[in-house]
């Protein structure tokens, strides 16, 4: 983990207020497991914490990040511009495991698909992705994925199967055995809480990347703590026991 300079290559806007922004860094990151995440120094001083975000992909000393305008932070980035300098904490934090499973399931909803996007690309081959949004149009946040097996929701019908993700998942969850199955996750709480419930009796294993606030994202402040089924310290931190967590040690 490193603090390191970067500068703006684009930042492109993919749709409503999704973005991709792509970075120059000073020196390459090292290595990033899928999941793990960078805290970025918004450029200009209008902003003064860093915001934690996703590796969304990371090749040598070029790293990009795909976010969605939900606040101050965000919206200041999305006006940021080529050359642009800025700061990049990382990478950081706890990824995905990816254990040796002949199934590979992939769940995720709206920008959710920025935090398993190195883990699709990682074990493309075998990733039966389940993804849900709200209209076609948000489709375009996965052109950058070459995917065999995709199953896709919006909420207007206007693609897919209409509705929710959990619902789209459960109706295909009979074809994966639990013992063969490894699942992933990524998105809002009340999508987790969604697949919490929808697995409970399939009892397949699940890692979820859990997205909470932060502060200084390396442990030391204690404002990112998430309540767990560990009976000596359930209050973890998830900027360093996660962000990824199983889905079954975590009260959601
Ligand atoms: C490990 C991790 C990885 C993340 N990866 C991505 C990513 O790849 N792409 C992306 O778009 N976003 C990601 N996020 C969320 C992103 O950090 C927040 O959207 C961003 O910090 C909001 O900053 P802001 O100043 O725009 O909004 P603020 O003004 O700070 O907040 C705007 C609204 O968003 C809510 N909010 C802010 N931060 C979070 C959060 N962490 N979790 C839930 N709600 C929040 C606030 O409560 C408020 O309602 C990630 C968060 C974490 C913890
Ligand atoms: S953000 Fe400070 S401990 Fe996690």
């Amino acid at each position: 983990m490193d603090d390191i300079e970067a500068k703006i290559i684009t930042n492109r806007n993919i749709v409503k207020d999704y973005f991709l922004l792509r970075l120059r860094l000073a020196r390459p990151l090292g290595t990033v497991v899928p999941g793990q995440f960078v805290m970025l120094k918004i450029p200009g001083n209008t902003v003064f914490l860093r915001r934690p975000f996703s590796i969304y992909d990371y090749k040598r000393d070029v790293m990009s990040i795909m976010y969605k305008v939900k606040g101050s932070g965000t919206l200041a980035l999305s006006n940021a511009v080529k050359g642009d300098s800025t700061m990049v904490l990382g990478p950081l934090g706890r990824g995905f495991n990816i254990y040796n499973k002949p199934n590979h399931i992939v769940v995720a909803g709206g920008i959710g698909i920025a935090g398993v996007h190195l883990l699709i690309k990682k074990i493309k081959a075998n990733a039966h992705v389940f993804y849900g949004c709200t209209d076609e149009k948000e489709l375009l946040l996965l052109n950058d994925l070459k995917m065999q097996d995709k199953y896709i929701s919006t909420i207007d019908g206007s693609y897919g199967y209409k509705g929710n993700v959990i619902d789209l998942f459960r109706t295909r969850l009979k074809d994966y055995n639990a013992r063969d199955t490894q699942v992933y996750a990524c998105g809002p709480e009340g999508m987790l809480k969604g697949l919490k419930h929808a697995l409970e009796s399939h009892r397949a294993p699940c890692q979820v990347l859990v997205e909470e606030r932060m502060a200084c994202g390396l442990g030391l402040c204690f404002g990112c703590v998430k309540k767990t089924l560990d009976e000596k310290e359930p209050y973890k931190r998830v900027c360093k026991e996660g962000p990824v967590f199983n889905l079954w040690q975590i009260c959601l």
